[in-house]
């Protein structure tokens, strides 16, 4: 399962990046505003840091605005993917974009059909937003089951990208259906490295060493 991150937050990219974990980006309006800075300079660092894909959002709603600002976004970088909303306008510009052999993510996914219709039209990533139904009492990862055996069913190219990720089980989860993607928050991504026991045991290993070094002062490895 490759694993994006879902921020624009430099500083985040660059720490888990160097630890090999980065399969790609996703990030979104909101995400950017967050951030505060020149969205430019931040598209511009993040496509440089990443060699995997980056999802940027386009922010217009009608087709021909869709199309003037993926082409801006992509000129950021090959490896943008142009990110366009689930809507009649959004699926026009995915088909025109993936018949030029441009990558679109078909973001604020809800149901099935939804996912379906994306992938009909050519989406190289479909976003189905889990936590946002879970947060409505509809169960999300029962969506991405859902999807996974439609697109099993007619052999479809499009990979899930399981978005709005809220908590390490709904990673644990995604990877048992066999989600393509799970784009995760920082903080998520934070919580999955760590365990108590983990922590329990170095500081007890050192511990122990240290005791070691006592009756032994030379040693060293
Ligand atoms: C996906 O690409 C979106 O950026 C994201 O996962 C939205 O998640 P949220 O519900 O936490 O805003």
């Amino acid at each position: 399962m490759k694993i994006f991150l879902d921020t624009a937050n430099l500083e985040s990219i660059k720490k888990f990046n160097d630890m090999g974990l980065l399969d790609g980006i996703t990030t979104n309006p909101s995400l950017m505003s967050k951030e505060g800075g020149n969205p430019k300079n931040a598209m511009e660092e993040i496509t440089k840091i990443i060699q995997g894909d980056v999802s940027l959002e386009v922010v217009s709603t009608e087709y021909s605005g869709m199309m003037e600002e993926g082409k801006r976004l992509r000129e950021y970088g090959d490896n943008v993917v142009v990110k366009v909303p689930m809507t009649p306008d959004g699926l026009k510009a995915c088909k025109s974009f993936s018949s030029q052999g441009i990558p679109v993510n078909v973001t604020l996914i809800f149901s099935a059909n939804q996912a379906l219709l994306a992938a009909k039209s050519g989406a190289k990533y479909v976003s189905p937003f889990i936590g946002r139904l879970d947060d409505i009492g509809q169960d999300g990862m029962n969506l991405i089951k859902e999807i996974k055996v439609i697109f099993s069913n007619y052999s479809f190219k499009t990979q899930i990208l399981v978005a709005s990720v809220r908590h390490p089980l709904h990673v644990i989860d995604a990877a048992k259906i066999g989600a393509d993607v799970v784009t995760l928050p920082p903080g998520v991504l934070d919580k999955m490295l760590q365990h108590p026991l983990t922590k329990i045991g170095l500081d007890n290993f050192l511990a122990d060493w240290e005791k070691l070094k006592q009756k032994n002062p030379d040693t060293e490895i």
